[in-house]
């Protein structure tokens, strides 16, 4: 992240060098293509078997101890190594994962970036769509999105699961305390509810609900936390609660990275203040930008967001006829339409586990 930063500092826009742009361009080629090899790496297995390999492996070895081709194997050791994210010792043909690599590159260390870079080809997937909307307006739909709902659930298990009962819960005073006693609680935009899931089991006296559009997501929520009497999901769409919920049937509403892509966020979030009692609290996980594209060029993870914005959060609304808000709308915009939603009193969080959002704690 500090790295992607010191990039943009480093090379500017202003009238480069020709052997800077070449220079730029083809580290930009090559770094895409080291991308879809780390997503590939964490969907093998093969990024954490080689984390946790006690000595370092040969290309045989590794593909043997995933269970996987060592032809492929061999292949994409090639790339990781000239990539420069495995060392290689060409005497001895072993391959090492770096500690400091390794830490970022599977589920053991604070934060997965190889689980986000399942992201490139999930989007790749719709470029052809993208390139109609491009040309003749209308937008790509959830449902043209492979595997959406999975890579969702692995980037939201670390910017919003791993911190839940540590960070998020006690930007709201007394939260837990309630939890503990029993209130109801509703997730809107919840997808495969591991969030959900992680608050019914701390919280047994609180009864969860989870609502998404996705009929994909619900039943995944439904068949792995069929364990939870005290959770439900459902399938509809947040702009009109579905009965019986309706005003003032929640004493905590939550969304997590949910308004930016709504078809028509002010009906979704006027409804969520709708639904609160009037002690509730409505708590928003949403993207953090300056809205501005001259106030996001430090952004660390500007282009990611923008790119994301572009080829999923913005076309999604559009493909529902909505606003396409964009997931670059910025902090200014999200406590506006809290504002205007009704909400009396609003205040902004930035925790340091996630880079990518600002948190939104807003009393009715
Ligand atoms: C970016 S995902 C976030 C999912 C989940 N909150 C998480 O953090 O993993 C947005 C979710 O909102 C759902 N969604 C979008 N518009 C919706 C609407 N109007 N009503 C209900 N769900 C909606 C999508 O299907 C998707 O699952």
């Amino acid at each position: 992240m500090d790295r992607a930063a010191g990039v943009r500092h480093v090379w500017t826009v202003d009238d480069p060098t020709a052997e800077a742009a070449e220079e730029r361009l083809v580290e930009i080629l090559n770094d895409g293509c080291l991308g879809l090899m780390l997503a590939l790496g964490h969907r093998t297995g093969l990024l954490a078997v080689l984390a946790q390999a006690s000595t370092p492996p040969t290309a045989a070895e590794l593909a043997a101890s995933a269970g996987l081709q060592e032809r492929y194997v061999r292949e994409w050791l090639g790339a990781m190594a000239v990539g420069r994210l495995v060392a290689h010792d060409p005497q001895t043909g072993r391959y090492r994962l770096p500690a400091a690599h390794a830490d970022l590159l599977t589920d053991e260390g604070d934060a997965n970036v190889a689980a986000f870079a399942q992201y490139l080809a999930v989007l790749a997937g719709v470029e052809d769509e993208l390139v109609g909307c491009f040309r003749h307006g209308g937008g790509v739909p959830y449902s043209s999105y492979p595997r959406f709902q999975e890579v969702m659930e692995a980037d939201s298990a670390q910017t919003v699961v791993a911190a839940l009962l540590d960070d998020v819960l006690p930007m709201v005073p007394g939260l837990a305390g309630r939890l503990t006693a029993g209130i109801d609680v509703l997730d809107v935009g919840c997808g495969r509810g591991r969030a959900l899931a992680v608050l019914a089991r701390q919280f047994p006296r609180s009864r969860f609900h989870g609502l998404d559009l996705s009929q994909e997501a619900i039943d995944h929520l439904r068949a792995e936390h069929a364990d939870l009497p005290s959770l439900e999901g459902r399938v509809g769409d947040a702009a009109v609660l579905p009965a019986p919920w309706g005003a003032q049937s929640f004493d905590l509403v939550t969304t997590f990275d949910a308004i930016h892509d709504q078809a028509d966020p002010l009906a979704v979030v006027r409804g969520i203040r709708e639904a609160l009692r009037p002690d509730g609290v409505y708590l928003a996980q949403d993207i953090n930008t300056s809205g501005t594209h001259a106030g996001d060029l430090d952004h660390p993870l500007g282009p990611f967001i923008y790119t994301i914005s572009t080829m999923h959060c913005l076309t999604v609304s559009l493909a529902r006829g909505g606003t396409g808000l964009g997931a670059a709308w910025g902090r200014p915009a999200a406590e506006a339409l809290l504002a205007e939603s009704g909400f009396s009193s609003v205040s902004t969080h930035l925790l340091p586990h996630d880079a990518q959002n600002a948190w939104y704690v807003a009393w009715p």
